[in-house]
């Protein structure tokens, strides 16, 4: 087995998203524009209302899948396909926006604390134009495996003879929020395709001699395995891994597509209302 390093780790960038809601990034900032199949990583969280309430107003998306993982708070989620779902503190949704999409994720709450984060996992050229899906993930219907100062909760992927709910046959993503208490290690199997990484968002925690200080994301270098080590305060961090679609990435805002043209094409449908080609919510991946 060889252990994953960290080649590379990235501060979060703080940055104003949807109606003027505060966010940490770090995949899809300057430092790291994406990670490939990853577009971008989103962690929200703030107990000041005036960092959230604005929310995240109807807006477009064509090209890849958002992944939302709530720890606290709650948002409502509805979106052009017709789907109306709750998103409440330990559940996760899917959305493959594929063609297009027109949603709006509005929080429901106006005190306490909202953090979790949002995922996007770029879609393979044959996939980007075809049928939007959806799915939705109650807290309970996302594994929880314990032991030995470890909790995982586990999104996508196999852990501890489980599997999580979140299925991505394009990238075989593996997503998983791990809580370690005070030095404890954990030591996990990696994919030697995947692009992997870690987001440390509680506590701090170190790879093979690096430290993880809160609200980075730690880039792993190759390897068949990683092993993390929580520091003196414990830690929590993901660890998100999946295969790279090694095809070109042309990006503008929420449209991530191939070429220019496919870009221009989908500011031109949005533009003229045409964005949204299906309304049916398709429940596969
Ligand atoms: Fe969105």
């Amino acid at each position: 087995m060889t252990a994953r390093s960290v080649q590379r780790l990235i501060p979060a960038l703080a940055v104003s998203e949807g109606a003027g809601v505060t966010v940490h990034r770090t995949i899809g900032t300057p430092a790291l524009k994406n990670l490939d199949p990853f577009l971008m990583l989103d962690h929200f969280s703030s107990d000041d209302p005036n960092d959230y309430l604005a929310g995240f107003p109807d807006h477009p998306h064509r090209g890849f899948v958002t992944v939302t993982y709530m720890l606290d708070g709650h948002l409502l989620h509805q979106d052009s396909m017709g789907n109306r779902g709750d998103l409440r503190a330990g559940g996760a949704q899917w959305m493959k926006a594929a063609s297009g999409v027109i949603h709006s994720e509005m929080p429901q709450q106006s005190n306490g604390l909202m953090r979790g984060f949002q995922l996007w996992v770029n879609l393979p050229a044959a996939e980007k134009m075809r049928e939007p899906g959806y799915q939705e993930f109650s807290p309970e219907a996302i594994p929880e495996i314990a032991g030995n100062g470890t909790q995982v909760r586990l999104l996508a992927g196999e852990y501890g003879g489980q599997t999580g709910p979140i299925a991505d046959p394009h990238t075989r993503a593996q997503y998983l929020d791990v809580r370690l208490a005070a030095g404890i290690g954990f030591n996990r199997a990696l994919d030697p395709a995947a692009t992997a990484f870690a987001y440390v968002f509680e506590g701090s925690a170190s790879v093979a001699g690096t430290a993880l200080p809160r609200h980075s994301l730690a880039v792993l270098g190759e390897g068949d395995s990683v092993a993390l080590t929580a520091g003196g305060e414990g830690t929590r961090f993901i660890l998100v891994a999946g295969r790279p679609l090694n095809e070109p990435i042309v990006q503008y805002g929420p449209f991530v597509m191939n070429t220019r043209q496919e870009i221009e094409q989908a500011m031109r449908d949005y533009q003229e209302g045409r964005l949204v080609q299906s309304k049916a919510s398709v429940v596969r991946a």
